[in-house]
């Protein structure tokens, strides 16, 4: 059954029962998506395409966009709302109609049940600090964003930054889902991620879901992100490998040794984490598109292409025209956790990427350490270094 079926049909048992207890029944959810770069606007395209079709959401989806002033000397959000087309990160793709953007990120969210996060990850904690208090007390949270904050304590995925800060319930959607090619309606898949209440995370899926955007749930909220966050550090390797012109072997060789240090990296982290949610599409799926075309090989290419002499900044400036990379700084990330516990050497993918990244090594370090062969001995629903 269609999600707009499924609706329809809901619609029909709370109207059976409003007839019998005579009073209001329907909940009527009213959706914002916090966020408005490229996947922001595909995930407000997505979503606002439900919500008309689906009764139980309002029409409207608000999203907030952070200000900026076009070369045109006019407003983003402006020219969004007067062409119904986010011309900076996502040009010649009409959002619908029912698409409001917001520059006031307190008011793009006051009346939302259903806050949707799709920013960098390195804007999230100021972002949550400026919406304590603002919220309404019913809200269910998703967060679309890759990436984590590295603590003494340990890694802290943005789902449990969300949760903490603001606290709501946050389940978190991630795939093989490059934006653009989403956004011209190309067939794909995504995982949502949830903790104990399915109920929620069938929600999201319904918002989400259309007949070439496919969304199942899975009950491992760390897995999903932590699969989302770590293939952009694996996607920097294969970058470096295309720009060293390696070939298929090697990329093939690194996304394998990449997969392996994500899903060791992440039973270590969370030891709830499931072996089969590295087979969904937000493991070995969204590994695989993100090695083949995501930004953050194609600026790896570049970077190994210049010998390691040109920085990731200054190339993310040239070649993203103000989207951000994630992969860096997740390595970095990474590698901060990584050191604090003294197991550099038993990842050493992980390891290497940063240290390219920051030019301590050159780019063909990348596959200078497979005599570090590390010893993980991973059993069914934990993994232990021996
Ligand atoms: N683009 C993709 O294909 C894709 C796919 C899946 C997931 N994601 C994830 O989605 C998240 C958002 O990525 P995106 O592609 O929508 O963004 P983007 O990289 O295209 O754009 C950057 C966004 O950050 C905003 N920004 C700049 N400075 C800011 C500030 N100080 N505070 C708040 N916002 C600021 C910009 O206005 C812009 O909206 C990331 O975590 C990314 O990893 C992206």
């Amino acid at each position: 059954m269609t999600p707009a079926a499924q609706d329809q049909k809901l619609k029909g048992k709370e109207t059976i029962s409003e007839q019998n207890n005579n009073h209001e029944v329907s909940v009527k959810y009213r959706v914002t998506v916090v966020g408005s770069g490229n996947w922001g606007s595909v995930a407000s395209k997505l979503i606002a395409s439900n919500t008309l079709k689906l009764t139980s959401f309002h029409d409207e989806v608000r999203m907030w966009v952070y200000e900026e002033i076009l070369a045109t000397g006019e407003k983003l959000t402006d020219v969004i709302n007067q062409t119904n087309e986010n011309v900076k990160y996502l040009p010649g793709i009409k959002l619908g109609k029912n698409v409001i953007a917001d520059p006031d990120l307190e008011h793009s969210v006051k009346d939302a049940n259903m806050l949707v996060f799709v920013t960098p990850h390195q804007f999230m904690e100021g972002i949550c600090k400026r919406l304590v208090g603002k919220i309404k007390g019913d809200v269910k949270a998703l967060s679309l964003i890759k990436g984590m904050e590295v603590k003494m304590e340990g890694p802290c995925m943005i789902s449990t930054l969300i949760s903490e800060q603001l606290g709501v319930n946050c389940c978190v959607l991630m795939g093989a889902n490059i934006a653009n090619e989403i956004a011209v309606e190309k067939f794909s898949e995504a995982t949502v991620g949830y903790r104990e209440d399915k109920e929620i995370a069938q929600k999201w899926v319904q918002l989400f879901s259309t007949p070439y955007f496919l969304v199942s749930a899975v009950q491992d909220v760390e897995g999903v992100e932590l699969c989302g966050t770590l293939k952009n550090v694996v996607a920097i390797a294969a970058g470096l490998v295309d720009g060293l012109e390696m070939g298929n072997n090697t990329k093939a060789a690194v996304m394998r040794i990449g997969l392996r240090e994500m899903k060791a990296f992440s039973k270590l982290m969370f030891s709830s984490v499931k072996d089969s949610t590295f087979f969904e599409s937000c493991g070995v799926a969204d590994l695989i598109t993100t090695c083949l075309g995501g930004r953050n090989r194609k600026v790896a290419e570049a970077f190994a292409r210049s010998g390691g002499k040109r920085s990731f900044d200054e190339l993310e400036a040239e070649m993203l025209q103000g989207q951000k990379l994630q992969g860096v700084s997740t390595a970095r990330e990474v590698y901060e956790l990584l050191s604090q516990r003294g197991w550099q050497e038993l990842f050493p993918l992980f390891t290497s990427v940063h240290e390219i990244c920051i030019g301590r090594l050159s780019p063909s370090a990348i596959v200078e350490y497979s005599e570090h062969t590390p010893n993980f001995s991973l059993v069914e629903g934990s993994a232990q270094l021996i």
